[in-house]
């Protein structure tokens, strides 16, 4: 009879643990609507003066609350359409596909900017968001070109591809942002069949594997190179606290990046390097209880420094994904679920404030003394991605869902 209570209990509260965690997605997707509503009229107030014409996307809030619009050449263009992407997933509503479909319009130009390495954060979370789930050929196209554009940037010497152009101090520096720009060179392959998109992508994430990481599995955030001959110049920060320092959105950044590289590739060493990356950041003496990190994990200043909202938001969604790749999958889920919650729970604006921006407390460059503790498009998104990640992981479905399958073409 005890043992039979005990297990209904233990049922019932199993139970409300879940309905409790699809309520919070439920109730988070209620919120972002609303928000992005505040949004959108925010964007049309700043678009009606002619000089603003060009805009494309927001990106954040500064401090005396005036709202920043960046043409589709700003790194940042791509996650406002992607958002859109992602409510229209949700809710299935096509006037989210249409106002997707329109901000990801003024994106595609991208694809043949090959000025930066930045062509996934802002084609692959537009276009590629917009591919997936309409699979329109338009889209398809995009995505090639831009994939073919971004290959453009890689040195066969170093084996990787090149983050910045025209900095003084660094001649060929590449980022660890730049895992991310990987994803869509994976799609590339997977829609084409022509593996040199994947050949890159791997050639730069092994590259960044033996050069960016220190023992402990902290990244640096730049390697400089020698283009000639490939050999390392500089290991060094440009949003961080110090060279030697653990920036923390970088430390995200790698995480996402190498659970991505694992299910394109089932490489496990990008698996281990995931989980070693998971466990330099949950490990982290730093790290605060409600796991959103302080901007960078050696700050001095620490417990007084700004905490990055955006890191933890990554970190969540990947370890959503990691999850479901890992022998250690309890705990990776109960931590991305615990970010979530924080995020949802303390980290929200208010309701009709902020301009429309979902989360508060995000740092962007801090020794640029830009974009310190402020709401900032991309914590948005991968908040919103995560949420979506967990509510698929709730309805028994892949967490990620590929496009037109066929992993196996790329290892040719
Ligand atoms: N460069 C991308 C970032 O600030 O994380």
């Amino acid at each position: 009879m005890r043992t039979k209570c005990f297990l209904v209990l233990a049922l019932f509260s199993l139970l409300t643990v879940n309905t409790y965690a699809q309520t919070d997605v439920a109730k988070a997707f209620v919120f972002a609507q609303k928000q992005t509503v505040l949004m959108l009229k925010e964007v049309d107030s700043v678009k009606a003066d002619a000089a603003n014409a060009a805009l494309a996307s927001p990106r954040t809030l500064e401090a005396d609350g005036k709202f920043v619009m960046v043409p589709s050449k700003d790194w940042c263009s791509g996650f406002f359409p992607g958002e859109l992407w992602f409510l229209y997933e949700y809710t299935q509503n096509d006037k989210w596909k249409d106002l997707a479909k329109k901000f990801t319009t003024n994106i595609e130009v991208e694809k043949t900017n090959g000025n930066t390495h930045d062509m996934g954060f802002k084609v692959y979370n537009s276009v590629g968001n917009g591919y997936r789930l309409t699979h329109d050929d338009h889209y398809k196209a995009v995505i090639i070109e831009g994939a073919k554009t971004l290959s453009t940037r890689f040195n066969p010497v170093i084996g990787s591809i090149k983050s910045w152009d025209n900095r003084k101090q660094w001649k060929f520096p590449v980022i660890i942002d730049n895992m991310l720009n990987l994803e869509l060179l994976f799609e590339a392959t997977r829609l084409t069949g022509d593996s040199s998109f994947y050949k890159i992508a791997v050639t730069h994430a092994n590259t960044a594997m033996k050069n960016h990481f220190r023992a402990d599995y902290s990244s640096y955030h730049v390697i400089d190179y020698d283009p000639e001959t490939g050999k390392i110049l500089h290991k060094q920060t440009h949003q961080g606290f110090a060279d030697e320092s653990a920036w923390a959105r970088g430390q995200a950044w790698g995480l996402y990046g190498y659970t991505m590289c694992y299910r394109e590739t089932h490489n496990k060493a990008y698996l281990q390097q995931a989980e070693n990356i998971a466990k330099f950041i949950f490990s982290n003496p730093n790290l605060p209880a409600d796991l959103v990190p302080y901007w960078d994990y050696n700050d001095t200043a620490i417990p007084n420094a700004p905490r990055d909202a955006s890191a933890a938001a990554i970190a969540a969604s990947a370890l959503y994904e990691l999850s479901t790749y890992s022998a250690n999958a309890k705990d990776y889920r109960s931590k991305a679920d615990k970010i979530v919650k924080v995020l949802s729970e303390k980290y929200q604006a208010k309701t009709g404030g902020s301009k429309g921006f979902l989360l508060l407390h995000s740092t962007g460059h801090k020794p640029n003394n830009s974009e310190i503790d402020a709401p900032i498009i991309y914590a948005d998104y991968y908040y919103l991605e995560a949420l979506l990640r967990k509510q698929r992981l709730f309805k028994d479905e892949p967490v990620v869902s590929l496009n037109s399958i066929n992993t196996d073409k790329g290892k040719k």
